[in-house]
């Protein structure tokens, strides 16, 4: 067995974390997978806009495995039923979402775009795996749990697919056997249950040519969790999030009003960085001049104000390109869905190839 050695500056934590076969970091691709270019399943709910947590946290990492994997890209909109039973926008926010997908760099060229509800093969494998997995075994979930905490829903108001919801996922990940799946750590169970569904059906059922699933793993990045302007988690329902498609002002005036350290009223005042979301912004979007904000924060030698400035700058520069190219595809929507269109084609197409396999292992003639 392959030993997945962690790396310190990302993951400081439990040891026992590192040895989780179901788990590759950021920088291990090349070791994990020798030369060999894998296959990639990731997905979002639509949430509409993305912000600057979702780019760090995900989109970026997207991006670039677009070099070294072959990759499917779909927006989970029944997932979206799990937090939101009124679905009259959801066309809108999924359209808004692959926007950004595409102006920050998604090439759907190489990158199949799709969504969940376009693709029916996602629910017959979902039926067939609610089968194979105990109810037991879902209520242990704890990536359920939180996600029920989170919505602010007592267990009385969770519904089968709350409890499902892992079985879902394992469906659209399976179905495109892939070998990797970028996700947040918060997800990783949800990748567990994936991996135990493909061993329990290949021990049921055996195709022709072998094992049908492949059990992926999780893939996660460096920011995983970017702070919010409030220092809480980024979040669009907790209103502390810069989005992708902001302006440069907006970005600014948002910026202005971020928590900084208590401590550090005035400029003059030296303050921690350590403890502060605009250093935390810094270290991902200002790498070089990283340092001279430390030592000016902790010095005191530099305000906040200026910090904040300066920060606005670095990610205006960095998106700046990206969110032109977003206003001219809001210009061609028929460029949106001819995209959808396409994707949607190419995923159906990989998914009945699975699915048949499936069903000719299962003897459904
Ligand atoms: N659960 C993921 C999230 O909330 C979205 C998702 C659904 C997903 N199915 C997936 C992600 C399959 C990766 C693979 O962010």
């Amino acid at each position: 067995m392959e030993e997945l050695v962690e790396q310190p500056s990302i993951r400081p934590s439990s040891s026992n974390e590192s040895k989780n076969e179901a788990i590759v970091y950021e920088g291990q691709l090349e070791r994990v997978f020798k030369g060999r270019r894998p296959r990639i399943l990731s997905g979002m709910r639509p949430t509409g806009k993305l912000h600057i947590g979702h780019w760090a946290g995900a989109l970026e990492s997207w991006v670039g495995l677009q070099e070294v994997a072959d990759n499917f890209f779909f927006i989970a909109d029944y997932h979206a039923l799990t937090t939101k039973l009124d679905s009259t926008d959801i066309t809108q926010l999924s359209l808004e979402m692959m926007t950004d997908w595409i102006a920050f760099g998604i090439d759907p060229e190489r990158s199949p775009i799709f969504r969940q509800s376009k693709v029916k093969q996602h629910t017959e494998l979902f039926l067939i795996l609610a089968m194979l997995i105990t109810k037991a075994r879902l209520e242990r979930n704890p990536a359920v749990k939180d996600q029920v905490r989170d919505l602010g829903i007592g267990e009385q108001m969770m519904t089968y697919g709350h409890l499902g919801y892992p079985v879902l996922m394992a469906a659209d990940i399976l179905l495109y056997k892939g070998d990797l799946v970028p996700v947040g750590e918060d997800q990783v169970p949800h990748i567990e249950i994936t991996r135990e569904f493909a061993r329990k059906f290949n021990e049921h059922y055996q195709a022709a040519r072998g094992n049908v699933f492949t059990e992926p793993k999780a893939y996660i990045t460096k920011y995983a969790r970017l702070p919010g302007l409030d220092g809480r988690r980024m979040s669009k329902s907790l209103g502390n999030t810069i989005s992708l498609s902001d302006s440069e002002d907006d970005t600014w005036n948002k910026m202005r009003k971020a928590v900084t350290d208590p401590a550090k009223v005035r400029k003059g005042d030296p303050g921690t960085p350590e403890i502060c979301l605009v250093f935390t912004y810094h270290n991902k979007w200002n790498p070089d001049g990283v340092e001279e904000i430390r030592q000016g924060c902790s010095s005191g030698s530099l305000g906040c104000v200026d910090c904040k400035k300066k920060i606005t700058e670095k990610l205006n520069e960095a998106f700046r390109p990206a969110r032109e190219k977003r206003r001219e595809l809001e210009a061609r929507p028929e460029f949106i869905l001819e995209v959808l269109n396409q994707g949607e084609t190419k995923a159906r197409t990989a998914a009945e190839e699975t699915m048949s396999e499936v069903r000719e292992a299962m003897k459904f003639g």
